[in-house]
């Protein structure tokens, strides 16, 4: 299969901001207990937090961690789980049908962050939660002293308030199974409210309203339309969710990209939509705040546990393809897509994966989230593309995928590559005649021969990225051959005209 890609340095899509490459820990089965947090493991250190989760999380790069939740959040009385642990209640998560003892809470998890180098993106509960709780919690995250909150913050330990800038409305509203779950109309007056309460005790931060919890629900787009025509002169954000699963068709899986960029695009109209009606200066952004793989169809009933071992997908090479794929996607729409969180982060649909008293390893789909992370930051141009198309369920779609992403002080080019072939070699030509000059420094490959192949805490390294052979070119149109199903990643020197 021939492939053209032309890169022009004017072509520019976007900034991307630091805050695309973040991630998600919800009090969920072993993300938090034994995942994050094991008082007594060898690796842990004197709060209990394992120190090989911390330097796996911070060789991702991560920015933002989404946390409590996701669905437990909706259930979730955050004033549970401050002060003595001694006195704190165990509680029924009824979301997860868990025991929570709530031993970690707002303060550990903070104190966590600062360990890993992240922040916490913020979730206030829209389900059994009232607007007061949501003002009560910024009150004591954010407010320096002298009030009731901020006061029992430092009574608690923590002197300095943690800040925390950017807040989800709820989480899932429109979903049926969301505690308290809310229609469009309800949950949009419910967000307003609640946004102007917590503005108004702290109106440095922003905001993000739930969207959809996926383009296939029956509500979409015209629950994110009404949540909008509710919150948009106080939104900053509007949510979007959605997971990907093989239904053993692996091109249509592959072709997972299609779909999430097509969700994109119409979360992006139906927001422009509002803007419109409204008159309004404002455009809209998105918060992808839940995407990845994720096999809904192993979830089986259990009975009551402290964090019993739920959503622990082992994940293949294949699905570290179609895993790249969706990044190539979101660097595509930096500029509608400003936070991007990958759901989740330990243990749970994770590319961390940990077992109790012993060690962690990383999933196959750490190494793509990992190339975007530490070589797609600066601006993202439009690739032009010419290759052959695959019909599969989301339409005719390119069998081959790219984004390009600038350095921010422009001496380094970043490409990466999706070939979705099985069976072909993509004969790829990628034109840097734009740049005056350029040079290949760095080019790694992620593919095999078995696409189930796992790591494992036996055979770790069973997946990860080779080095490839570096190809130079000297008229700047690069020959590179694109092994069937390879995630790419190929970084250039430049030198600008
Ligand atoms: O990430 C797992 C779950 O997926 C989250 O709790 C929920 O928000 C979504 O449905």
């Amino acid at each position: 299969m021939k492939t053209k890609v032309s890169i022009v340095k004017e072509f520019e899509i976007g900034k991307v901001e630091d805050t695309l490459f973040s991630s998600f820990i919800e009090q969920l089965g072993r993300a938090v207990y034994n995942g994050i947090y094991e008082p007594g493991h060898p690796q842990s250190d004197e709060q209990g937090f394992r120190k090989d989760v911390i330097q796996l999380v911070k060789d991702l790069r991560v920015k933002l961690i989404r946390y409590p939740g996701g669905n437990f959040l909706s259930g979730y009385n955050w004033k549970d789980a401050i002060g003595p642990r001694d006195k704190r209640p165990t509680r029924l998560d009824r979301a997860w049908h868990t025991i929570e003892t709530n031993e970690i809470g707002i303060d550990e998890f903070y104190d966590w962050t600062q360990k890993t180098g992240t922040e916490i993106l913020g979730a206030v509960n829209m389900g059994t939660g009232t607007p007061q709780d949501a003002a009560d919690l910024i009150e004591y995250t954010n407010f320096e002293k002298g009030t009731y909150w901020s006061d029992l913050r430092r009574a608690n330990g923590h002197e300095k308030p943690y800040n925390i800038k950017t807040w989800c409305i709820g989480n899932e509203m429109d979903g049926p199974w969301q505690i308290c779950h809310l229609d469009a109309d309800e949950y949009g007056k419910k967000a307003l409210e609640t946004i102007k309460l917590l503005k108004w005790t702290d109106d440095s931060i922003k905001c993000v309203v739930c969207g959809s919890a996926s383009s296939e629900m029956p509500t979409y787009p015209s629950w994110d339309r009404t949540v909008l025509e509710h919150t948009y002169d106080y939104a900053d954000y509007i949510s979007i969710h959605r997971y990907f699963e093989n239904f053993n068709n692996d091109d249509d899986f592959l072709a997972s990209f299609a779909d999430m960029d097509n969700f994109i695009k119409t979360a992006a109209a139906t927001c422009d939509y509002v803007k419109a009606v409204k008159r309004s200066k404002k455009t809209m952004m998105l918060s992808f705040d839940e995407w990845n793989i994720w096999y809904q169809q192993n979830q089986k009933p259990h009975p009551w546990h402290k964090a019993p071992r739920l959503l622990e997908d082992q994940y293949s090479l294949l699905d570290a393809l179609a895993f790249g794929g969706m990044c190539i996607t979101l660097l595509r729409h930096v500029d509608r897509v400003k936070v991007s969180c990958l759901a989740q982060l330990v243990n749970v649909i994770a590319p961390i994966f940990t077992e109790p008293g012993k060690g962690s390893f990383k999933q196959t789909i750490y190494y793509p989230y990992q190339d975007m992370s530490l070589y797609g930051r600066g601006t993202s141009l439009t690739p032009v593309c010419r290759t052959e198309n695959k019909i599969t369920k989301y339409g005719d779609v390119p069998a081959v995928i790219f984004a390009a992403i600038l350095s921010e002080d422009e001496s380094e080019l970043t490409v990466f590559a999706l070939n979705t072939s099985k069976t072909e070699i993509s004969e790829t030509e990628i034109d840097l005649r734009s740049f005056e000059k350029s040079e290949m420094f760095y080019r790694t490959e992620l593919t095999g021969t078995d696409l189930n192949a796992k790591n494992s805490l036996e055979k770790p390294d069973a997946v990860k990225p080779q080095s490839a052979q570096l190809i130079q070119s000297d008229d700047a149109v690069y020959h590179i051959p694109l092994k069937p199903v390879s995630w790419n990643v190929m970084r250039f020197k430049l030198v600008q005209k």
